[in-house]
């Protein structure tokens, strides 16, 4: 590709080395794609002729073809990158005229877009796989129905929630990630093409019809930043990251709720391993991996921060680092994804067990204080005189509704009867009334609306297509 100033043949181990092509075939279609377009616009300012063109065309679909349909072509034992490995396939089967398309481009130039193009069609997918891990929360949640469970507050029984309420809240987590992917993909859908190798191309290129044949909305504005700028990647390896986080993070209250010691979700036989020692074991092997991959995904994110930080403008040869753990972050994401959403799809949720857990602990409290507020006495008083009707009912072994009225009114003489209704699991529910609250009427509320949210990240990638 460059020789003729080179008097000496380079080391063959520094050639070998410093190759991509191991891990840059994954760009081919992109790289097709926009050789394509930059053709085109070679054929407008009159480099190439039409059926210089044509050939050009006809030539990188050949390279596409034989790619799809046999890996064994793409094992090529001298190909530095995916540019060199197009334009060798090229001339192999057009002839000589494979040689022009290079005219008045740089690889790094290709290189920005091509990663461009992997980025956003990496975030159509995601988009669309978080659409469906997301429909069956949403699904889940409306099975639930008026199942209540604990939720926890450092990790000890805090109040009741609605099942449904507890997984929703889930989907506002991920929704938040798909609006990442949404924002990422909108600031780097420009078009670096024409920016040649750091001052911008020599020939009179028509970067806007370049730019509109591959669907960006826009040409990048310098041709310093556009060739050296990787800031896309970062934004979308660290979006890869919250969202290996986030799976995590769910992966870890599963592990817990399948314990013996919650007794909450039956894990899926499917996806559970045993062990080799102890015949009456299941694991939670999915689960485990899914918290053991984020490390990875966490890490590549601090990989590029490093490679990033010390460059100069324009191009320097450690941005072909930031490729793999582009690549490997978003291909753990996309292959984690439908996994998990085939587990919680086949989860089984022990509500019995729930519902029973989510009444006892004295986790109507907050509910009992509440009860003394709406008779007009101090929160803080009513609060320790709860406090107190809880450390009897411990001394007694039983909950609060089981205390008797006359002891209550020792505490203070507001309690009445009335004081029960307010403890039992609907009461408690239903005064948790707010908008994002989990009384039933909200839930309802929150699930209907969650629907439509979760809807829209296809409509979203569907329009975008
Ligand atoms: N394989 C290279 C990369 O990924 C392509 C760009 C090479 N550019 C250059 N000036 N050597 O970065």
């Amino acid at each position: 590709m460059w020789s003729g100033r080179f008097r000496q043949p380079l080391d063959s181990a520094f050639e070998r080395w410093q190759r991509s092509f191991e891990f840059d075939r994954r760009l081919l279609s992109h790289e097709l794609a926009a050789s394509g377009a930059h053709a085109r616009a070679l054929k407008d300012a009159g480099i190439l002729s039409s059926s210089e063109l044509i050939s050009i065309m006809q030539g990188l679909q050949k390279i596409g073809d034989h790619a799809l349909a046999s890996p064994e072509f793409l094992e090529d034992d001298d190909a530095e990158d995916v540019h060199h490995f197009v334009e060798k396939k090229l001339v192999s089967f057009i002839g000589d005229t494979g040689y022009k398309l290079h005219s008045g481009r740089s690889r790094n130039e290709q290189i920005a877009t091509d990663l461009r193009l992997y980025v956003r069609a990496s975030i159509d997918q995601l988009q669309l796989d978080l659409a469906e891990w997301l429909e069956v929360f949403v699904t889940r949640a409306e099975q639930a129905g008026s199942s209540a469970m604990p939720a926890y507050t450092h990790l000890q029984r805090a109040e009741p929630v609605l099942v449904s309420h507890w997984l929703l809240a889930y989907v506002e987590m991920f929704l938040r990630d798909a609006d990442r992917l949404g924002d990422c993909r909108k600031r780097l859908n420009l078009c670096p093409l024409g920016s040649g190798a750091v001052a911008g191309t020599t020939l009179s290129l028509d970067r806007r019809g370049m730019a509109k044949d591959l669907g960006f909305d826009r040409t990048t504005a310098n041709s310093i930043d556009a060739t050296s700028d990787r800031d896309f990647v970062l934004e979308l390896v660290n979006v890869l990251s919250l969202i290996a986080l986030h799976l995590s993070r769910w992966a870890e209250e599963m592990i817990l709720f399948s314990t013996q010691e919650y007794g909450f979700v039956q894990l899926p036989e499917a996806f559970s391993t045993g062990s080799s020692a102890m015949p009456q074991k299941m694991n939670a092997d999915l689960l485990e991996l899914t918290r053991g991959k984020a490390s990875r995904v966490i890490g590549n994110a601090t990989a590029l921060l490093v490679a990033l930080k010390g460059l100069p403008l324009a191009y320097n040869k450690d941005l072909q680092e930031t490729q793999e753990p582009l690549f490997q972050s978003a291909e753990t994401v996309l292959a984690l994804l439908p996994l998990v959403t085939k587990w919680m799809r086949s989860v089984e949720f022990n509500y019995e067990h729930m519902q029973e857990a989510a009444q006892t602990g004295f986790m109507n409290a907050w509910a009992a204080a509440t009860y003394l507020v709406q008779r007009g006495v101090p929160f803080r008083q009513g609060h320790e005189q709860i406090g107190k009707a809880v450390r009897l009912a411990l001394e007694k072994g039983c909950e609060l509704q089981d205390l008797p009225l006359e002891e209550l009114q020792k505490l203070n003489p507001a309690f009445d009867q009335a004081f029960y209704a307010c403890l039992n699991l609907q009461s408690v529910l239903a005064i948790h009334d707010v908008p994002g609250g989990t009384a039933p009427s909200r839930v309802k509320h929150a699930i209907a609306d969650a629907k439509k949210r979760v809807a829209a990240i296809r409509e979203n990638v569907h329009a975008n297509a």
